[in-house]
């Protein structure tokens, strides 16, 4: 029989599940895309998810590579309030998935085929104790030298293609009063330079052992001693305002006529774009000396929420994300390239068809590398002992003996 306690809370959830199902969609997305071409990509994603009836929570923390969203994501999730979607990426995922925040997406990736139209070297980033935990958004390449056309031009140099003729190029420049290399003094964007160095230095199989297998024989070698020295030879092309600064401003400094090269992945190629610069004519782009390809997949996880709204919501992203319209469209803006490689690269760049056509050589000979200075190769642990020396190194008189040691010294610690 029906009471009225019993009817009241039929009413109720009755209500409750009529205002769920009529709430549409909801997303609160942490990322650190904040610079011109980071930004207009990422409004490509919150278009297509209002466009599909979502409601997006803007959560930008600013800061290149990421460091001060995740220290923003530490919080947010150590207050039992994390947000509903997270860019994420490497082994950062499954480090918060052992921590058991994050949501299972495999119904999404399951639905969607993306064993079928994600490259295996990708989709193993995405995936948690066989589940799927993570979207990915693209590809972006991390060892590129970009150059002002007009200053090679005007020095009568070429893109150089070892580090001997940047050497070359770079005192050439100096001595004629042009900042050779725009740099911004953070931890990550001497990583950055360091890893690129390295890649060319060390070469892939070299480079695997330092950096993913942390190897100390490789770790404290002669060829490490070698990256550090031209590390050395970098701090001396760099200009006197270097510290602290922003890796966009420093991209604007080889737009502006200011510096000639920058050593950054393509998201500088999206700042170049957004400001309306031609590749080929107003910029160059060329690979850092020595083959290989470092790579960067930008990634979403979905953490632990509660509410049928927002567990919509991450559906709804994750589905987006690997949309073939979002891959191209955002892109296009961001720098990078598409992960899925049914989407068409007519409308992109000479930068990018290059990106492409390196990366698909590297897969084949064993050269596609993974960016230990984005977080695509190791723990955050280990990563920042190295960066942490890498920096220490850049902003003093360390010799590079010594920088190896406390190196080798670093990585034991943290392991
Ligand atoms: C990278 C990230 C890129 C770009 C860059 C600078 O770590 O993968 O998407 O945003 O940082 O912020």
């Amino acid at each position: 029989m029906f009471t009225r306690t019993t009817f009241a809370a039929a009413t109720a959830a009755l209500l409750m599940t009529g205002s769920a199902a009529m709430a549409g969609p909801k997303a609160e997305v942490l990322h650190w895309w904040t610079s011109g071409g980071e930004a207009k990509a990422v409004a490509v994603l919150q278009k297509e998810f209002a466009d599909n009836g979502g409601e997006w929570t803007d959560m930008p923390v600013a800061g290149g590579g990421g460091d001060a969203a995740m220290t923003a994501l530490r919080a947010r999730v150590l207050s039992g309030n994390p947000p509903t979607a997270v860019q994420l990426k490497g082994p950062a995922i499954q480090e918060w998935y052992a921590e058991g925040v994050l949501a299972d997406i495999s119904d999404v990736a399951k639905a969607e085929g993306w064993d079928k139209i994600l490259p295996p070297a990708i989709a193993k980033h995405m995936k948690c104790d066989g589940k799927w935990c993570a979207a990915p958004v693209n590809v972006h390449r991390v060892d590129w030298i970009w150059a002002n056309a007009d200053i090679l031009k005007k020095y009568n140099i070429k893109m150089p293609t070892t580090w001997a003729e940047f050497n070359a190029a770079a005192d050439k420049l100096k001595a004629a009063g042009v900042t050779p290399l725009a740099h911004g003094g953070q931890a990550w964007q001497d990583a950055t330079v360091f890893e690129a160095i390295a890649k060319g230095i060390l070469g892939a199989d070299g480079f695997r052992k330092a950096f993913v297998e942390l190897d100390t024989a490789t770790l404290t070698s002669d060829k490490m001693i070698a990256v550090f020295d031209q590390m050395r030879k970098m701090r001396g092309y760099v200009d006197d305002n270097f510290s602290g600064r922003d890796w966009n401003l420093a991209t604007a400094m080889v737009m502006n006529g200011e510096a000639a090269f920058q050593i950054m992945g393509d998201w500088a190629k999206g700042e170049f774009m957004a400001a309306g610069k031609v590749p080929g004519k107003d910029f160059l782009c060329g690979a850092t000396p020595g083959g290989g390809f470092l790579y960067n997949v930008d990634s979403f996880a979905m953490f632990k929420v509660a509410g049928a709204d927002r567990q919509a919501g991450q559906k709804l992203l994750a589905k987006l994300i690997v949309g073939k319209n979002f891959q191209k469209v955002f892109n296009l803006y961001k720098g990078s390239i598409p992960v899925r490689t049914d989407v068409s690269l007519d409308d992109f760049d000479v930068c990018a068809h290059k990106s492409a056509a390196d990366m698909a050589a590297a897969s084949a000979d064993g050269s596609l590398l993974p960016s230990y200075a984005h977080g695509m190769a190791l723990r955050s642990a280990q990563s920042g002992a190295i960066t942490d020396v890498v920096t220490a190194f850049f902003n003093s008189d360390m010799s590079s003996a010594d920088a190896v040691k406390a190196l080798a010294k670093a990585v034991k610690n943290s392991l």
